[in-house]
């Protein structure tokens, strides 16, 4: 089999949704990063994503729906939920809440929980419309590597797993999602950090008058998401985070260590140097970092050494960057 890579028309946006109704896997783009999508409400469908991606059992999947009327379908919201949902939906928010008996096992791993979110994406949302289901969709990413930000990616790791790519050009945010949890009680705990951030979404529910509370993550609590392992969306290559890169370091590296700066040093970049932007802002960051990590572990280095995003007060995108890249590091963080 070999992926084919569909542009967005009216007719081939038809086409995929009436192959995903009929239990087929199609890759879509989102504006975080591209989904490997399956009717969600068809089990056999989403054993499909599993094995498409060599992706554990127990990792469950993320329903994408076209808005809170489908969602209060498959989850059981109470206010601060419908709050954040309607504050933040369409957008790079995933909701975990109570699932209904609508969502098949599969999907959640057996959890109580349903992860669920509606993405802003354009074509995501016509298709979603044009589908008429539940869209589950992981990252369209062979388990554990690097996600994929654009239909090349996807084609790159999946093309020979997968028949169908929806080309929607680069994602527009770059990293997943944020994953929060809203309990019964109205306590909020953010799972996985993304572009918005923990206080924004304790800050909407109270703005209109509702409760709510973060409830922080311990390290000594068992994994509540699995993409919180310490190992994952990690790249072949080596990889060791700096505070800051000397500016120095610029010129050809001889050395087999290929070096990413935040922002674009002044001048030629030499052979294995790269950067994330221009103007080293987290939106630009964001937008190239995953591409940035494949053409560096495509281009045969021995180790990395990447700029982490400096911290100037609390902001969702920089610490979803640095969260991603000590993820990538993994337990390679640190050492020299
Ligand atoms: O931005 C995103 O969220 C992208 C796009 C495609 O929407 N999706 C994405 O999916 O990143 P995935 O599967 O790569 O990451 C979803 C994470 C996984 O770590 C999974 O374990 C967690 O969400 N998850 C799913 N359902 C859950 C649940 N009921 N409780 C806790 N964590 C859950
Ligand atoms: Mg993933």
């Amino acid at each position: 089999m070999s992926a084919r890579i569909h542009q967005p028309t009216d007719r081939s946006l038809r086409n995929l949704a009436s192959l995903l109704r009929d239990g087929e896997l199609v890759a879509i783009p989102t504006e975080t990063v591209y989904g490997l999508a399956a009717n969600a409400l068809d089990p056999r469908a989403c054993r499909a994503i599993f094995r498409a991606k060599k992706r554990p059992a127990s990792d469950p999947l993320i329903v994408h729906v076209d808005g809170l009327r489908s969602a209060e379908k498959l989850a059981v919201f109470n206010a601060p939920a419908r709050i954040l949902a309607r504050k933040f939906w369409p957008g790079p928010l995933t909701l975990v809440l109570p699932r209904t008996e609508l969502v098949p096992d599969i999907v959640t791993s057996g959890q109580s929980t349903v992860a669920l979110r509606s993405p802003a994406h354009p074509i995501a949302r016509r298709l979603l419309r044009a589908a008429g289901v539940p869209l589950a969709a992981p990252s369209a990413n062979m388990f554990g590597y690097v996600s994929p930000t654009s239909a090349e990616h996807v084609f790159a790791g999946l093309g020979r797993r997968i028949g169908h790519i929806l080309d929607g050009g680069p994602c527009g945010v770059g990293v997943e999602s944020t994953i929060a949890e809203v309990a019964p009680d109205g306590r909020i705990r953010v799972l996985r950090p993304g572009a918005i951030a923990a206080f924004e979404l304790v800050a909407a529910v109270r703005d209109v008058g509702g409760r709510a509370r973060l409830a922080r993550t311990s390290a000594r609590e068992p994994i509540l998401a699995p993409g919180l392992l310490d190992q994952h969306y990690s790249p072949h290559t080596p990889m060791e985070i700096r505070s800051r890169l000397p500016r120095t370091s610029a010129g050809n590296r001889e050395d087999g260590t290929a070096i990413i700066f935040v922002r674009r040093p002044a001048g030629a970049l030499g052979r294995g140097v790269f950067a994330f932007s221009r103007n080293g802002s987290a939106q630009e960051v964001a937008r190239s970092l995953y591409r940035v990590l494949r053409e560096v572990d495509a281009g045969g280095f021995q180790r990395m050494l990447v700029e982490a995003m400096p911290v100037r007060g609390p902001s969702g995108l920089v610490g979803a960057i640095n969260d991603r890249l000590s993820r990538a590091a993994g337990r390679r963080r640190g050492r020299s």
